[in-house]
């Protein structure tokens, strides 16, 4: 069985002191969920604030993204082993960096790489616009954008990272994809995608999150489903109702 992973992607909010705010008045009942890992992906410049907030706790930290180098001249940019001295995990790919700074399907397989070879777990988001679900090509789209993501992996570092599977749409709108439909596309255009590449060996071990518009009231259905192992949750991550949220989903 695949154990829930449920990530609160902060994006540009709370500042470093709003950040160990929030994280102090929340803590005790975050330690006191089980059978969920649970991590927060705060700004870059709260990582450190965060990480320490949370340090004793088996609660993760994770950064919203990174650049693939190592190092060098690449003003404004954030190395894989700066994020690794504090994280866990690395979003990848959001929908948002796709969308607004341009990054590519290869920029996230460049990306991916890098992570896992510094010993981070990403999180690659994937996911169509409205668009493109209303023509029905979702399942082509997602597909490619998994192929893409994770080209020249190696199967045992597929079985390691996460996915999510984030419609556009359902971003920041309220609008939720249906429990049913998200099963149906996580299933066959995400963990699908990568049994065909990679075998059912790897393709069962994945995680694989849904993302958009997840809250306290519909994240049970979510999560019940086979294909949905966690949730990466934006604005509901952000209130101490998040902790309800947490609550609900087994
Ligand atoms: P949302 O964001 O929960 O606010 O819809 C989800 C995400 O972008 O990860």
């Amino acid at each position: 069985m695949r154990r829930l992973f449920i990530a609160g992607n902060w994006k540009m909010n709370m500042t470093a002191a709003d950040a160990v705010k929030f994280i102090s008045e929340i803590k005790d009942d975050l330690v006191a969920i089980e059978n969920i890992d649970i991590a927060f992906c705060p700004t870059f410049l709260s990582v450190p604030a965060v990480s320490k907030a949370l340090a004793g706790t088996s609660i993760g930290v994770g950064a919203q993204n990174m650049y693939f180098e190592p190092s060098g001249a690449y003003t404004g940019e954030v190395s894989p082993a700066m994020v690794a001295e504090f994280c866990q995990y690395v979003i990848l790919g959001h929908s948002e960096r796709r969308g607004y700074f341009g990054e590519t399907d290869q920029g996230v397989n460049q990306k991916a790489k890098a992570a896992l070879a510094a010993g981070l777990t990403p999180i690659i988001c994937v996911g169509e616009t409205l668009e493109q679900n209303e023509a029905g090509e979702t399942t082509e789209f997602v597909s490619g954008q998994v192929a893409n993501a994770l080209d020249g992996l190696t199967g045992e570092q597929v079985g390691k990272l996460v996915m999510a599977y984030e419609p556009i749409w359902a971003i920041g709108t309220g609008r939720t994809a249906s429990a049913e439909d998200a099963n149906a596309i996580i299933g066959t255009a995400v963990r699908g995608t990568i049994e065909n590449l990679f075998g059912s060996t790897v393709s069962e071990k994945v995680r694989i999150q849904y993302g958009g518009s997840v809250k306290p009231s519909n994240v049970k259905e979510l999560m019940a489903k086979e294909h949905i192992d966690g949730a990466l949750v934006g604005g509901a991550s952000l209130k101490p109702s998040f902790v309800e949220l947490l609550q609900n989903a087994l």
